[in-house]
């Protein structure tokens, strides 16, 4: 392993990915092949632009081409896959884009991986793929049920994966996390949305009761989780990486108003997402008797999070502007006109 494609590393969880790489293997050269779609932003990448073992090339990983050359230039070897359509919420208003890149995309990555004989290909995937699940935990051979459009794309682009590995015996590894938090996470998703929001005094607007169950893992605990894997996860298997911080929403939301002395009056208890999944829960069992570890507790992941949003508003107040303001309108203008008080 010595030349890693790393695609949608301008995004939340891949640049978190992108920054440790960077720093933990000098002799590895990083390669990070990203679209830079609303989600990318090479903000999140400027602590190792300098980097001699660093590289940037814009591409769509459903651009069979460019994919191609980029592979080709740079002596390819090794793929790790984050590059996603993420947010559930704009996969209900608009799928197209989530077919496009989390399936189509998924499998020109592969094909083209195929061709040009690259060893491994790590592909990250997510809990959502398990569904709606009301007790107990998913383990890594249960059933696919997604409820999403993101849910669903997410599960296509995974079976593209055990296929190719099954057909043409590619090195394949995949690896499913929980919910990620923490720096540089496009506010656009629960905690760093209702962390900007509550920072100007606006509504959070929580879907339907607020008793769905998220299981929180912090970034860096899924990056160095993704690191683990792409280095000893076994050919042809996939692994949860679980945060094992279940939180009902209502008290996420709650307590990030705590850490920033805000009122609970802020929150707006608003109509739910269709087809809201209550509860996700996986068990961390399998990666952990490979020997990975989490570092990082709820409590200690959310301050440090709140804390950062507080120190960096020159990272996300110039992204709260133009399309996310439209997106903003689309999303909750309605929802919050016909908002219930606590
Ligand atoms: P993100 O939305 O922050 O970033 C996605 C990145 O992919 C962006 O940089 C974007 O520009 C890029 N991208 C999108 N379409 C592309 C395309 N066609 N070609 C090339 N690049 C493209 O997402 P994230 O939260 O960092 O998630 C990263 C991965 O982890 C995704 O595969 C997601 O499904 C998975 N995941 C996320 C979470 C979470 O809670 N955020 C949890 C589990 C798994
Ligand atoms: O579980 C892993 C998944 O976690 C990842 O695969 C996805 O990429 C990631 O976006 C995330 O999906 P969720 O839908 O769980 O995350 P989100 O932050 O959108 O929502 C978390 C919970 O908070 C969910 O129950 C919906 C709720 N919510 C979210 C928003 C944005 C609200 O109540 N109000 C909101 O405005």
């Amino acid at each position: 392993m010595k030349n890693i494609l790393v695609t949608g590393g301008a995004g939340f969880i891949g640049s978190a990915f992108v920054r440790h790489m960077v720093e933990a293997y000098p002799d590895y050269r990083i390669i990070c092949y990203d679209k830079l779609t609303y989600a990318g932003n090479l903000d999140n990448l400027l602590s190792v632009s300098d980097e001699e073992n660093y590289r940037f090339k814009r591409g769509d990983i459903a651009d069979r081409q460019t994919v191609e050359s980029v592979l080709q230039a740079n002596n390819i070897d090794t793929i790790v896959n984050f590059a996603a359509e993420s947010h559930v919420d704009r996969s209900i208003l608009d799928p197209d884009a989530f077919v496009h890149t989390d399936v189509v995309g998924a499998y020109i990555l592969l094909d083209e991986g195929r061709k040009h004989g690259i060893g491994r290909f790590c592909h990250v995937s997510t809990d959502e793929v398990y569904g709606d699940i009301d007790l107990g935990q998913s383990s890594e051979d249960d059933q696919f049920l997604p409820n999403s459009p993101y849910a669903a794309s997410k599960a296509g682009g995974e079976l593209m994966v055990r296929a190719y590995h099954v057909t043409y015996g590619m090195d394949t590894v995949v690896t499913r996390g929980s919910n990620t938090y923490g720096p540089y996470q496009y506010p656009e998703k629960l905690i760093p949305f209702f962390t900007t929001e509550a920072i100007d005094d606006k509504p959070l607007p929580l879907y339907g009761d607020g008793k769905q169950i998220r299981d929180w893992l912090y970034v860096d605990d899924h990056a160095l989780g993704v690191d683990f894997l792409l280095h000893h996860g076994i050919s042809g298997q996939a692994y949860n990486l679980a945060g094992e911080n279940q939180r009902f929403n209502i008290d996420v939301t709650k307590r990030i108003l705590e850490l920033l002395g805000k009122p609970q009056s802020l929150i707006k208890h608003v109509p739910d997402r269709e087809g809201h999944d209550r509860r996700y829960a996986m068990s961390a069992q399998k990666a952990r008797q490979l020997g990975w570890t989490r570092k990082f507790d709820f409590e200690t992941g959310i301050e440090a999070t709140v804390r950062w949003y507080l120190e960096n508003e020159w990272w996300w107040r110039k992204i709260k502007t133009g399309a996310y303001l439209d997106y903003y309108e689309r999303q909750y203008a309605e929802r919050l006109a016909t908002a219930k008080l606590p």
